[in-house]
């Protein structure tokens, strides 16, 4: 074809892009197994699992199918797993929460039993599965989330998450200090090798939707006297530096991909690991756009992880992990293989 000169000297970034071994050669990130967490949840009182409707491949658990996919995640090489309770019974301060017979805590003892160091056991640390209000916290007598009561709480429940063998606990509940009260208590009673992975940066979204269907949560209203808006940035830096000061092993962003902007902010100010945590809303999108065939569904999954990676996060919470696991044991296929 003919056409008009050229300037003399273009730049041609394309010619690292000219085969898939070019690719491959120059590429800046990549998975592994060991990055992803898988979180999980356990029913008590269940004979049969129960799928989560609003996900498609998620489900509450019985306490032997816990064991078995854990497992399975397990031999797969992912990093960890993430526990969440459903309690049978909820009441006002979440007691299921801190009974060493409650769901969560022999969930934890029987996966630690099974599975030893083998995987990274980690529990969510927060009052809202156990409460009949739903909050993530005690209410005072105004009805309001008491922080500092809820810490009391918090501590009890670090306590039985550590004694029943977790290795990371979760507090996701955003209250202030609640990283300090924790790893205090933590330490008062010799559970010096109990790590904790704050939920630092944590915004009362939307996307968590299908979470609360997994849980059968009971909340009526919102979190945002305690979860961050989602129009802020800066104080997720601020959130950083109190967990960090406060004794925080790793940190987290959540949710994921509406916020990889916070998410590379935190990565270039933390001086322990990062995560992301890939919500329920996220995962539901992505099965919903391909369950009607407009998007390739296992590309987009692969896309979205790479993309938190790119971020800055060294360990992404997906519910995808485990089935993602399982496709580089086998071998990617080859339209997967960029992905590696
Ligand atoms: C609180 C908690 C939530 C999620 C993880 N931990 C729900 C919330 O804050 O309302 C959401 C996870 C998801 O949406 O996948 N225990």
């Amino acid at each position: 074809m003919t056409h008009p000169p050229l300037p003399d000297l273009i730049d041609r970034p394309r010619r690292l892009r000219s085969s898939a071994a070019m690719r491959s050669l120059v590429r800046e990130h990549s998975l592994r197994p060991a990055d992803l967490v898988l979180p999980m949840f356990v029913r008590e009182g269940a004979s049969e699992n129960r799928p989560v409707a609003s996900m498609p491949g998620v489900e509450q658990h019985t306490m032997d199918s816990l064991i078995r996919t854990a497992t399975e995640a397990t031999e797969r090489g992912v990093g960890g797993v993430m526990l969440f309770g459903v309690p049978e019974r909820k009441d006002a301060e979440g007691s299921g929460a801190t009974d060493p017979d409650g769901i969560l805590n022999l969930a934890l003892a029987r996966l630690r039993a099974e599975l030893g160091d083998a995987t990274v056991i980690m529990a969510d640390l927060c009052l809202d599965e156990f409460t009949d209000h739903g909050h993530c916290g005690v209410l005072d007598a105004d009805g309001r989330v008491d922080n500092d009561a809820t810490l009391v709480r918090y501590r009890e429940m670090a306590l039985a998450q550590a004694e029943a063998g977790a290795h990371l606990l979760g507090p996701s509940g955003m209250m202030d200090g609640q990283i300090a009260a924790i790893r205090d208590a933590l330490d008062a009673a010799g559970h010096l090798e109990t790590a904790l992975y704050a939920y630092t940066a944590k915004y009362a979204s939307a996307f968590y939707g299908p979470f609360r269907e997994a849980v059968d949560s009971s909340l009526q209203g919102d979190r945002r006297t305690y979860q961050q808006d989602p129009a802020n940035g800066r104080e997720a830096l601020r959130e950083l530096e109190l967990d960090i000061a406060e004794g925080a092993d790793l940190v987290m962003v959540k949710p994921g991909l509406p916020y990889l902007d916070v998410l590379k902010d935190v990565a270039a100010a933390s001086p322990v690991p990062v995560g992301a945590y890939q919500v329920s809303g996220e995962y539901a999108m992505i099965e919903a756009a391909a369950a009607n065939g407009w998007i390739d569904r296992d590309r987009t999954v692969l896309e979205s992880l790479l993309a938190f990676r790119r971020a800055g996060a060294s360990t992404v919470l997906t519910y995808y992990a485990s089935e993602v696991a399982g496709w580089f044991q086998d071998g990617l296929p080859a339209h997967l293989r960029e992905f590696a």
